[in-house]
């Protein structure tokens, strides 16, 4: 049977088995999907083994990304924009190709939940790795201005100046943000400290719609905030998770699963619903 696993460290609490599972049963594709933890210097030596012993492709996150990335035979553009790899394909000649779905995905579950793009005025907050990943999909979806605040304004700087020429991209401090935007998405990690990235409540308004890349079982703090000041569309990254997914085994199979009943399941079995 064609294996498939994520790497991963921590991964024990992954959601990727599950999805691909369902995947594989919707899709009724013959595979199995595993997990693998390999130490932190490990990975290379691991990813490996995996495909000589015959693995077909596999999934990388936190803390690999970067590290796939140097790792793989070639790489799609969007890989290259990313400067992160976040799935993994063996080629039918035996070439490894590096892709990442997280910023398709991020798109896919926007649009999914009815967010326009096209003209908007988007405010990303972060600089690191899920930032970048998320920037050239949407700059793709021709938004009026995409503006980048970041703890570390010169990591902002920096991500601005080298997606500049895919679209109107740029850096503003915390400080200098002046609404109104039409969506705020939250990439940095703050949510996982139960912090707050020192956004101004004044920037939240109704008609916002507020997306967290993180989720949990519960609102994160970021989402609890925005709804406290007033947001009424607010989104959190399961959804971007089902759909990165999905796009992965979209490269991998060559058929696209459908995601709205597995992101039901997979609420359920996080006991959101
Ligand atoms: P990832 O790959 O998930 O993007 P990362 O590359 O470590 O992780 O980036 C984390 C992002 O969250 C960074 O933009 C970081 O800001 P700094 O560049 O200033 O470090 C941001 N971040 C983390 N904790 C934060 C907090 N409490 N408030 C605001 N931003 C935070």
């Amino acid at each position: 049977m064609d294996r498939y696993l994520v790497f991963g460290h921590p991964v024990r609490h992954s959601k990727s088995p599950f999805i691909h599972t369902l995947f594989a049963r919707q899709t009724q594709q013959e595979l199995e999907y595993g997990l693998a933890e390999p130490a932190v210097d490990e990975f290379a030596q691991a990813l490996r083994t995996f495909f000589d012993q015959g693995g077909k492709g596999c999934n990388v996150t936190v803390p690999f990304k970067e590290q796939a990335f140097t790792l793989v035979d070639c790489l799609s553009p969007r890989a290259k924009r990313a400067g992160a790899v976040n799935t993994i394909k063996l080629t039918d000649d035996g070439v490894l190709l590096g892709d990442n779905t997280d910023g398709a995905g991020l798109v896919a579950d926007l649009k999914s939940h009815g967010v326009t793009l096209a003209d908007s005025r988007i405010l990303l907050l972060g600089a690191g790795g899920a930032a970048r990943g998320a920037l050239a999909p949407l700059l793709t979806e021709l938004p009026s201005e995409l503006v980048i605040a970041n703890r570390t304004h010169t990591k902002a700087q920096q991500l601005a100046a080298e997606f500049h020429d895919l679209g109107p991209v740029t850096a503003q401090t915390y400080e200098q943000l002046a609404g109104p935007f039409d969506l705020v998405i939250n990439s940095t990690s703050a949510s996982l400290q139960g912090e707050l990235p020192p956004l101004t409540p004044a920037l939240i308004h109704t008609d916002i719609a507020i997306y967290d890349m993180m989720y949990g079982a519960s609102d994160t703090a970021f989402i609890s905030w925005a709804k406290q000041h007033g947001a009424r569309q607010t989104m959190d990254g399961l959804g971007m998770l089902v759909e990165q997914a999905a796009e992965a085994f979209t490269v991998w199979r060559g058929i696209r699963p459908g995601t709205k009943q597995v992101l039901r399941e997979l609420k359920r079995n996080l006991g959101v619903i």
